[in-house]
């Protein structure tokens, strides 16, 4: 596997392979690689010919009390493990390669980035990640890009933009790896300590109960949402939000009477934790 650190020679690289008709996989990252992006990595080698992953913590999608000074960051652990799991090129650049001086333009996509995270984290949160991912698009210029579905209103975020933008590659959103306890992994489970850890299992616990609700016949959208929070409060942790959606749109849905999504995020210590379900309509 090879590091390029600029958008030349990361075209250069891919260039080759792309005039022999070889298909191009992109795993947008910011690090501090888990088995959630190794999975990404892993669907990307098997799909596709060459693998690339991009390394970059984005600035411009942490608000200014966010952790983005804090953000683990080990490029050498993340070359080693994108490596073994069958990347062929890690695209790791600067901050002013992505961003040079000058830079004034922003994707911001209405809509579907406004409620939960879009409003808890702020729209600049949204309008970073869809920026610096249409970036990362035109600069490697894959076939396909794999995001996981924890993050489930960004992947429907870039969905638009690349319909909107009519980009010319598919997205491919692949399923949240969990720890055996249900925790889904993520780069911010490394903040918790022993004990939030044993608290930071309340999200899938109120995913589970949420579809414990439903199957057991509960249509009411604000019931189910209720049902689900009890084991928050079980475990002492506060949701910041709770909420059944539409899984295009992310706007509140008031029954169970087609698939909806169940989105959680809160604070366990220093870490904010998202999580969510796809519950599917009773049929
Ligand atoms: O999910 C992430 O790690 C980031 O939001 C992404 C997609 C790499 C954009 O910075």
């Amino acid at each position: 596997m090879r590091t390029v650190r600029s958008v030349a020679d990361l075209r250069a690289a891919l260039a080759g392979p792309r005039r022999d008709g070889r298909t191009i996989g992109l795993v947008p990252t910011m690090g501090a690689l888990h088995q959630g992006h190794l999975s990404l990595v892993r669907r990307a080698r098997a799909d596709t010919d060459v693998v690339v992953v991009s390394l970059f913590v984005n600035p411009a999608q942490f608000a200014p009390t966010e952790d983005l000074a804090a953000y683990p960051r080990d490029e050498a652990r993340d070359a080693e493990l994108a490596e073994k799991a069958g990347a062929d090129l890690l695209f790791a650049p600067p901050v002013d390669e992505v961003y040079p001086p000058g830079f004034a333009t922003t994707v911001r996509v209405g809509g579907v980035s406004e409620p939960l995270e879009g409003a808890q984290r702020g729209a600049s949160h949204f309008d970073g990640v869809a920026t610096v991912v249409t970036k990362l698009l035109n600069m490697a210029g894959p076939d396909v890009a794999y995001f996981g579905q924890k993050d489930a209103q960004q992947a429907a975020v870039v969905r638009r933009v690349v319909r909107d933008l009519d980009l010319p590659v598919r997205i491919e959103v692949c399923p949240t790896v969990r720890e055996p306890d249900g925790l889904a992994m993520s780069s911010r489970n490394a903040y918790l300590t022993a004990d939030e850890r044993a608290r930071a299992v309340a999200l899938k616990h109120a995913l589970d109960a949420a579809r414990a609700a439903v199957e057991q016949g509960e249509r009411d959208a604000a019931a189910v949402a209720s049902a689900a929070a009890a084991p928050m409060r079980a475990l002492d942790v506060e949701p910041e939000y709770l909420a059944l959606v539409d899984p295009e749109s992310f706007l509140p849905v008031d029954s169970i009477d087609r698939d909806v999504l169940v989105a959680v995020a809160a604070r366990v210590g220093k870490a904010r934790l998202i999580d969510n379900a796809t519950i599917r309509r009773a049929r």
